[in-house]
């Protein structure tokens, strides 16, 4: 892990004067000034502008503009999620994708009042949820050993380890669609029975909580809310 001294910052960018050939209008361009890490990237770091899109620049949004979100886009989200660690590689989380009004009109009545509009508006909702038979899958998921019998014989473990690990996928989404330049609204104001009955009641799935993708309309959040520092959250054992 980078120490934070190491972890780089956004480069600025200035207007430098550049040499054109005869043909070339522009006389200036806008580049960014080289620093040490752009002449010799640390390969164990995205950049400054990476960092900054997937953490410290993205924001949590419930206003929209009115670009969309593909079906292309949200199978180029899947690919990259997909790739997160899991236990055992057991890959219990699904995603439902609502992308039109009918689906959003069936998630309605779900919905607390507060994430009513934000959730309308949004181009497309996911439902993160998991399936709790996610073990069906893992002879071919982890064929290293017969890790199906670990939670057949174990109902408590099946449904922490799906979960647990539904959860970090949902989380590995949102990270992905921030890579991808779309912004996410996460939410668990909503009754998830009603969610799954009406949604998941054939094929068993549980919801866990909800997330909006959008293109975020800058300037509609509030501050950054204060983040705990690294003494209050973390021991060096
Ligand atoms: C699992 C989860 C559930 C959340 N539930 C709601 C919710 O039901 N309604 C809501 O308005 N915001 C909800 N939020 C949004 C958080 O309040 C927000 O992400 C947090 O304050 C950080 O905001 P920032 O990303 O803009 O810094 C939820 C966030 C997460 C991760």
């Amino acid at each position: 892990m980078p120490s934070e001294s190491t972890i780089p910052a956004a480069a600025p960018t200035v207007t430098a004067a550049t040499p054109t050939a005869p043909m070339e209008l522009p006389a200036t361009v806008t580049a960014p000034v080289p620093t040490p890490e752009a002449v010799q990237p640390d390969v164990t770091s995205l950049d400054a502008t990476g960092l900054d899109r997937v953490f410290r620049e993205a924001r949590t949004f419930s206003k929209w503009s009115a670009k969309q979100v593909s079906d292309e886009d949200l199978r180029a989200l899947y690919d990259l999620l997909k790739m997160g660690p899991t236990s055992a590689n057991c890959s219990p989380a699904r995603f439902a994708f609502l992308r039109n009004p009918w689906s959003k009109d069936r998630l309605k009545p779900a919905l607390s009042a507060g994430n009513l509009e934000k959730t309308m508006a949004a181009p497309v909702t996911v439902i993160v949820a998991h399936d709790p038979h996610f073990y069906d899958n893992l002879p071919r998921l982890f064929p290293h050993a017969d890790a199906k019998v670990w939670f057949t014989s174990n109902p408590g473990l099946a449904e922490q380890t799906a979960f647990r690990n539904g959860s970090l996928q949902g989380a590995y989404l949102i990270m992905a669609a921030r890579s991808l330049g779309i912004d996410a609204g996460p939410m668990s104001g909503f009754d998830n029975d009603k969610v799954d009955q009406e949604f998941f009641a054939d094929r068993g799935w549980k919801s866990n909580f909800l997330i909006n993708l959008g293109h975020g309309e800058k300037g509609t959040t509030y501050d950054r809310l204060p983040r705990l520092s690294f003494d209050e959250a973390c021991l060096l054992l």
